[in-house]
């Protein structure tokens, strides 16, 4: 008798590789905290913000109308308009529903959008430290990542002419994230304008992530659809995820052109056929009646990135800077460990505090740890706590 051996496609197989160094340290967080030890969590991007409860009883009275059935492929009517009023509210460009498709998460729209604009083996620019999360779309779609550093002692800011010059003949995409998630990086309605002119001179396709858009502390965000002069090579993704606490939700969205916007439909056409009606109407409302319980949560975020800035300052060894926006602090651990990597090992072995390694975002971030702001000032305090005593006695094993 001979053995079945399953075979599996390129996509799976590029999926299924290493990516143990990203979570190394936050599994075994949890593998402590199941065993009853108090572990503090500072490595999620999830907000620990319960979704506001008037887009909970709308989602009910949706769900009470029979609101279950299949929806449009490119998504709801009420939430593209929702969308495109948004768009047009601030930007010199008026934005219309065709030019909108909803997704199922902002990490789906990415994957659609990509699949969408690139084949197996062309190149993709993306600036780091960036999000984890796009490691694995880029594998599954087997493109060549190419990474422009945002160096540590300019705050990870971005720099046009670097993002400019690594720009080569085989560059398909770039793809920035802004505000960007680990650093809280911004760029500029100036950098925007000139990279998108770049890249359509170019001929290149220039994607913006802006899951953080409503999470800024120090100015305004400024979509690249409002700063691009042109909008024919320009993709902006967006979602619920973070601005309304509705990350379970599931609920993201690109913004195109008309070419573009008809192969997004195709695509989810054909992979999703469709997000849940009353989901999509509960993120109508969501965005139509949001002012209050957005402001509320990004004034909580910044409270809790005063405190976390303010207690690191005054740790010997510690530094970090005040970022502008996003629910991330970035703290520079050079000076008391080899790595980003070996502090934080050492941090949860002495004092059970979970924080990322900025490593797996990027090279840049290599000497730094990613605090979250999601979690309530008075774990916030007690992390800090222990952080300071771990920096401070002679407990220390960072380095
Ligand atoms: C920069 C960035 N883009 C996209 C996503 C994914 O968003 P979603 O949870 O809606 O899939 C995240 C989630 O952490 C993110 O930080």
């Amino acid at each position: 008798m001979t053995n079945y051996s399953p075979r599996f496609s390129q996509l799976s197989e590029a999926l299924s590789g290493d990516d143990a160094n990203v979570w190394a340290v936050s599994d075994r967080a949890h593998e402590l905290a199941d065993q009853g030890e108090d572990v503090i969590f500072l490595c999620v991007g999830d907000p620990n913000f319960d979704t506001p409860e008037p887009i909970l009883d709308y989602t009910r009275a949706r769900l009470g109308v029979g609101r279950t059935h299949y929806s449009p492929d490119a998504g709801e009517p009420v939430l593209r308009r929702a969308i495109a009023n948004i768009e047009s509210k601030v930007s010199p460009h008026p934005c219309s529903p065709d030019d909108v498709v909803v997704f199922p998460g902002g990490t789906n729209a990415i994957y659609a959008v990509l699949a969408c604009l690139l084949n197996p083996g062309e190149e993709i620019l993306i600036p780091e430290p960036m999000y984890i999360g796009y490691v694995p779309i880029c594998d599954a779609l087997r493109l060549k990542m190419k990474k422009v550093a945002c160096p540590a002692d300019n705050n990870f800011a971005f720099d046009v002419d670097d993002i400019v010059a690594a720009i080569g003949d085989d560059t398909r995409v770039v793809m920035i994230n802004t505000p960007v998630n680990p650093t809280g990086a911004m760029a500029t309605p100036e950098q925007l304008r000139e990279l998108a002119a770049h890249c359509r001179e170019r001929g290149i396709w220039l994607v913006c992530d802006e899951m953080y858009s409503m999470i800024t502390f120090a100015r305004r965000h400024t979509s690249l659809r409002t700063a691009a002069e042109h909008l024919d090579n320009v993709v902006v993704i967006d979602g619920l995820s973070k601005s309304h606490a509705m990350s379970g939700w599931r609920l993201g969205w690109a913004v195109a052109q008309g070419p573009l916007v008809e192969r997004l439909t195709q695509f989810a056409g054909a992979t999703i056929f469709g997000c849940p009606q009353f989901i999509q109407e509960a993120a109508a409302f969501a965005l139509e009646f949001d002012t209050y319980f957005v402001e509320q949560m990004r004034s909580a975020y910044q409270k809790r990135r005063d405190l976390i800035v303010e207690r690191i300052g005054r740790i010997p060894g510690l530094s970090c800077y005040s970022p502008d926006a996003g629910m991330f602090v970035m703290v520079d651990v050079s000076r008391v460990a080899d790595s980003g990597e070996a502090f934080a090992e050492a941090l949860l072995d002495a004092e059970r505090v979970s924080v990322l390694p900025g490593a797996p975002f990027g090279a840049s971030a290599a000497n730094h740890v990613r605090l979250t702001l999601a979690a309530e000032e008075g774990e916030l305090a007690r992390a800090l706590d222990r952080i300071e005593h771990f920096v401070t006695s002679g407990n220390r094993r960072a380095s």
